[in-house]
């Protein structure tokens, strides 16, 4: 069932161009319409959302972060994410303005489970972005879209992560289509660009080699920092738990504006650190600071592995390796810069000998609190 693979997780990262396309599929008309699989909540009410709560656990809570960016940016609606079990006992702000939007592989996870009936208790309305159909979240929810991103078997979320950022996209898109924030037009160019997403991650699978040997040439590491900005913050998040999760390597994620805040004190010869530099062709400021940690890092001593768009060529001067995605726009860049950070965990931990579907102390569905 492995596909020829050498783990269910290599085989799920593997499965992504097929995750977004099937998680795509079938959720827009040519016109750009959007449709959600299940809405028991009046269009009207969701026009009136004043705000957006993310809530969800590990992985999923990523893919929350990069839902705010995309919603704040489409919709103009002021969007938190929160860590369901922290949501629940700070006694959060939330009326029947206030939309909850769930996201949960099993739709099983105890934690957000009780945040969301919470939230419900509290007069929000509730949104479930799952994995798995008919599962309790999306049972108690008051709207789903499912991602289709078929059975995850691997404790470590991969596809169901590309999935996921895909069904916030839709979400997105679809609140600021009801509301009226954008044309129609830019919803179409959005779905285009995200219609030829599924290529792009097959390209980086296929040229995954020289990314894969470093892996492997990695094995003996005792820590790997991970920095991002904007939308690369979630992706170096993950990248970091992913390799802590499998590879039980010290990882951590960092926004790369907090470098001089204190991280860069680790810093030292040698000190590998991944950075997700977002497109040179989006917003100027955002690339040249992302480039410009790389210089301070790379200055005190640190290895510079570096994901970056191709043609971006202004990277190569600090980077002693630069791993290649395609074109994309920014705020959907996660989609492509997550597979290589995910390939690098699956392929050190599988150097080092470990079970990379179930790793020690871990289990897929977390059903208690
Ligand atoms: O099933 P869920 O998406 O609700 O699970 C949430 C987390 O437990 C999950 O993403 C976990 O962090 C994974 N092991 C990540 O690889």
């Amino acid at each position: 069932e492995k596909g020829g693979f050498s783990s269910f997780m290599e085989k799920e990262i593997n499965d992504q161009p097929d995750a977004v396309a099937q998680t795509l599929l079938g959720r827009s008309d040519l016109n750009g319409k959007l449709t959600l699989d299940e809405v028991r909540i009046d269009p009207e009410l969701l026009k009136q959302v004043d705000k957006i709560i993310v809530l969800a656990c590990g992985t999923a809570a990523y893919a929350g972060l990069v839902a705010k960016y995309a919603i704040e940016n489409w919709c103009r609606i002021p969007t938190e994410v929160e860590l369901a079990h922290e949501f629940r006992y700070r006694d959060p702000i939330v009326d029947s303005n206030t939309l909850v939007v769930s996201i949960s592989q099993s739709g099983e996870t105890m934690d957000t489970l009780m945040a969301v009936r919470y939230a419900r208790e509290q007069g929000a309305k509730t949104i479930s972005i799952c994995n798995t159909n008919g599962s309790t979240i999306p049972r108690e929810s008051d709207a789903v879209l499912y991602t289709h991103a078929g059975p995850e078997i691997a404790v470590a979320s991969t596809k169901a992560f590309l999935a996921q950022i895909t069904a916030a996209y839709l979400l997105g898109l679809y609140l600021a289509q009801l509301r009226g924030n954008i044309f129609s037009g830019q919803i179409k160019d959005v779905l285009a660009d995200l219609n030829k997403i599924p290529a792009k991650i097959q390209k980086i699978l296929d040229n995954a080699g020289p990314l894969r040997e470093l892996a492997r040439s990695m094995k003996d590491e005792k820590s790997v920092l991970f920095l991002g900005r904007h939308v690369g913050y979630p992706v170096a998040l993950e990248g970091a738990l992913k390799l802590k999760e499998i590879a039980y390597i010290h990882a951590e994620g960092f926004a790369a504006g907090e470098l001089k805040h204190g991280p860069i004190a680790l810093i030292d010869d040698g000190q590998p650190v991944f950075v997700v530099v977002p497109s040179p062709r989006g917003r100027d400021s955002l690339h040249a600071k992302v480039v410009s940690n790389i210089q301070e890092v790379r200055a005190r001593g640190a290895r510079t592995l570096v994901i970056a768009e191709e043609g971006d060529e202004s990277v190569k001067d600090y980077a002693e390796h630069v791993f290649y995605v395609p074109e994309t726009p920014t705020l959907l860049m996660p989609l492509l810069t997550t597979v290589p950070l995910q390939i690098f965990a699956a392929e050190l931990a599988g150097a080092k000998g470990y079970d990379v579907d179930q790793p020690r102390n871990l289990a897929k569905s977390v059903t208690v609190e």
